[in-house]
């Protein structure tokens, strides 16, 4: 499973990268505004610069027409870029278009199977279910990852899953578990995977026992 940072911070995806775990990048109007970019196009194109692998760029039109005009611009600005577009009939629409251009879309904001299968057939690369926020309404999150990968395997399908909106380093462990192809997080999430107590104290005797040796 690939780690992808879901962040639209510059500082956070250049420290990220660093550590070569890191394949791609989402951002969404809300990580956008957060990191205060006016000009989407930079910001993209800055993080396209630092990270080879791909970069979702989301559309904000709310039609058909404008979701295509939008997502063709996007698809301009860098060699790996993502058009992102939310699953809806105006979204279904411009991704089954987008799609038989060559242009890799993320269909977002998926949450129920049926979704993610119109998704697949419009011919979307990749889907984005939300976890945490399907747990935040008392839904299982999770199962939605297992059904929309059963659903793909059973009907060979190319689509793969991004184990988006995830909260805790549980969220992780299932993604990987389930089979999910790539899982998407904050910076903060990203950063708890490297830690365990254990390390921390482990580390701490190994560097004082081996002080108490060299004072000797
Ligand atoms: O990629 C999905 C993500 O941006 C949504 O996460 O934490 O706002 O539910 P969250």
């Amino acid at each position: 499973m690939q780690i992808w940072l879901d962040t639209a911070d510059i500082g956070e995806i250049r420290e990220a990268s660093r550590l070569g775990v890191v394949s791609g990048i989402t951002t969404n109007p809300s990580l956008a505004a957060k990191s205060g970019h006016s000009d989407l196009r930079t910001a993209i194109q800055e993080i396209c610069s630092i990270i080879d692998g791909p970069v979702s760029a989301e559309v904000m039109g709310q039609g058909p027409y404008e979701m295509i005009e939008e997502g063709r611009e996007i698809a301009t600005w860098a060699p790996n870029v993502v058009v992102k577009i939310p699953v809806s009939e105006a979204g279904i629409e411009a991704i089954s278009v987008l799609s038989k251009e060559g242009i890799a879309i993320n269909q977002t904001l998926t949450f129920s199977v049926n979704q993610a299968l119109l998704g697949a057939l419009a011919g979307a690369t990749y889907i984005s279910p939300f976890v945490g926020r399907l747990d935040d309404v008392g839904q299982d999150g999770m199962m939605l990852i297992s059904e929309m990968l059963q659903m793909f395997k059973v009907h060979e399908m190319q689509t793969k899953v991004i184990a988006a909106s995830l909260r805790h380093p549980k969220h992780v462990i299932e993604a990987a578990k389930a089979g999910a192809q790539i899982a998407t997080m904050p910076y903060k999430l990203f950063k708890q995977m490297f830690k365990h107590p254990l390390t921390d104290a482990g580390l701490k005797r190994f560097i004082e026992d081996w002080q108490s040796l060299v004072r000797v």
